[in-house]
């Protein structure tokens, strides 16, 4: 289910336009693929293990959700997994839906992904797309998985999450995505990009003309 959601997310998206505008550059598959992939971090796809550790430490300390937001806000850093550039509560975001609903009907235990859906309700209350990202429902939903299915000691839940294996979800996923504009740009046979100008220029004070 991670892997579907997280496939795509349209053309305009940072990894994708990358990947689009290499392969318009005549570049190779993997090449093309790869100049998406560096995208991934913080601000896009890439804050789920951020996500799962920040989530999880707020709620093994017992902090409240208000105290966690506070304490974040205090310290100057924004929250893993919270926050979507065009998604909010009044345009929501299907894929979240999807799996929270799935995590709620199926999962034995979820107390993280309940956790992060009462920061939500703070965070929202502050702006409108500080909504619970994918990144945000995906990370703390594994972790719960990995916590309360069974299979997995404490300690090699930890492990699991030390060594990145959340963030790995969205970067598999989303290299299919990228793949697939990738044959797309070669199929249409689309030519060199050159992007519009009114976009990227901009005024400069009087005295640097
Ligand atoms: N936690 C706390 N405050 C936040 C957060 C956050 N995660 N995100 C934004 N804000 C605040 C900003 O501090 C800013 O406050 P101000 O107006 O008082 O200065 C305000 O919200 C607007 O911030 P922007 O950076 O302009 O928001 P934007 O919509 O451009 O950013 C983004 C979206 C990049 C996703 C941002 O919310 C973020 O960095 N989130 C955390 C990282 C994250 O979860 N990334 C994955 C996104 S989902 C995906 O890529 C699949
Ligand atoms: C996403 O899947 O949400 C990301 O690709 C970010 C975006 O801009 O939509």
């Amino acid at each position: 289910m991670c892997l579907m959601v997280t496939a795509d997310h349209g053309p305009a998206v940072s990894g994708t336009h990358n990947t689009i505008v290499c392969a318009r550059a005549g570049k190779d598959l993997v090449s093309s693929v790869v100049s998406g992939l560096l995208t991934i971090g913080d601000r896009f796809g890439g804050a789920l293990d951020g996500a799962a550790r920040q989530f999880s430490e707020a709620y093994d300390s017992n902090l409240h959700p208000m105290e966690f937001v506070n304490s974040m806000r205090k310290k100057g850093q924004l929250i893993m997994g919270i926050g979507h550039r065009v998604k909010s509560i009044n345009n929501p975001d299907v894929r979240v839906k999807i799996i929270k609903e799935f995590v709620m009907a199926n999962f034995p235990a979820k107390p993280l992904l309940e956790y992060a859906l009462e920061v939500e309700k703070i965070t929202t209350s502050k702006k409108p797309n500080l909504i619970l990202n994918v990144d945000g429902v995906i990370a703390t939903s594994f972790v719960d998985m990995l916590r309360n299915c069974g299979s997995f000691t404490s300690e090699e839940a930890q492990e699991y999450i030390n060594i990145g294996a959340i963030n790995s979800l969205f970067v598999l996923g989303r290299s299919i995505g990228f793949i697939g504009h990738y044959m797309d740009q070669k199929r249409l046979k689309q030519g060199l990009y050159r992007h519009p100008w009114d976009d990227i220029s901009y005024v400069l004070p009087e005295q640097y003309n």
